[in-house]
């Protein structure tokens, strides 16, 4: 990542991390840009600040737990007041593309555990249609096959085509922090995201998909020497 990206990330979590006050209950999102905002949301915690977290993926808790922010879960703390995370894509609405870490199950269980979610992200992820980014679509192991040809049949009823991959890594495939596997569905622009969220989630190996759909109310994006503020 190149410096100047880097300092986009930054723009963006610090705008964020204008919304946070003490006592909040935050949600905290996965990615290097969520990442940015939990280093200065540390700086903060150091100063004083009292807030307590629900990181949405292993690696968000590990770097939390490092820097001293404080940890709670859904468990002991079912209702949060902001969620601030990063996205893959930017679309209408602030309808959203995410998952391109593997965290999307958690990612979503928290946002939408949340009274807000502010999405953090450099210009880069804006886009007029979703669907540039492969959609990763969270499977159970079992039954992958068949969960996939569900997942074309699916997609092909919206006129949606493309191939659908298994997310590997180091020549395995990726696991995520829920034990499932991710398919990333390449099928270009997604004219309807509501169609495919909804024919995605009545299929019973899906565990969960990337579309966040009325979720963020805000995003804060950086480029061009300002930080645009973007509603929903
Ligand atoms: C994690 O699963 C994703 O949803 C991330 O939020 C998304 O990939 C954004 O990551 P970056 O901030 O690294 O682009």
């Amino acid at each position: 990542m190149s410096a100047d990206m880097r300092e986009l990330k930054i723009e963006a979590a610090r705008a964020a991390l204008d919304q946070v006050v003490g006592g909040m209950r935050l949600g905290i999102g996965t990615g290097s840009t969520a990442e940015e905002f939990v280093r200065l949301l540390a700086e903060r915690v150091a100063g004083g600040l009292s807030i307590i977290g629900v990181p949405t993926s292993e690696r968000t808790a590990t770097l939390c737990s490092e820097l001293g922010v404080p940890l709670t879960t859904l468990e002991e703390t079912p209702e949060l007041d902001l969620t601030v995370d990063g996205a893959d894509e930017i679309g209408p609405q602030l309808g959203l593309i995410k998952g391109g870490g593997g965290a999307l199950l958690r990612e979503k269980i928290v946002a939408a555990a949340s009274k807000r979610m502010i999405v953090i992200a450099d210009k880069s992820k804006i886009v007029e249609a979703l669907g540039h980014f492969s959609l990763p679509i969270e499977v159970n192991a079992f039954g992958l096959g068949a969960t996939m040809r569900a997942i074309s049949k699916a997609a092909d009823a919206l006129g949606l085509d493309g191939p659908l991959d298994v997310r590997e890594r180091g020549g395995e495939p990726f696991v995520t922090d829920g034990g499932h596997l991710i398919v990333d569905a390449s099928f270009g622009r997604i004219p309807d995201p509501r169609a495919l969220a909804s024919a995605l989630n009545a299929i019973p190996g899906v565990v969960e998909h990337g579309l966040f759909l009325d979720l963020a109310d805000t995003a804060f994006v950086a480029g061009d020497g300002e930080v645009r503020t973007l509603r929903a």
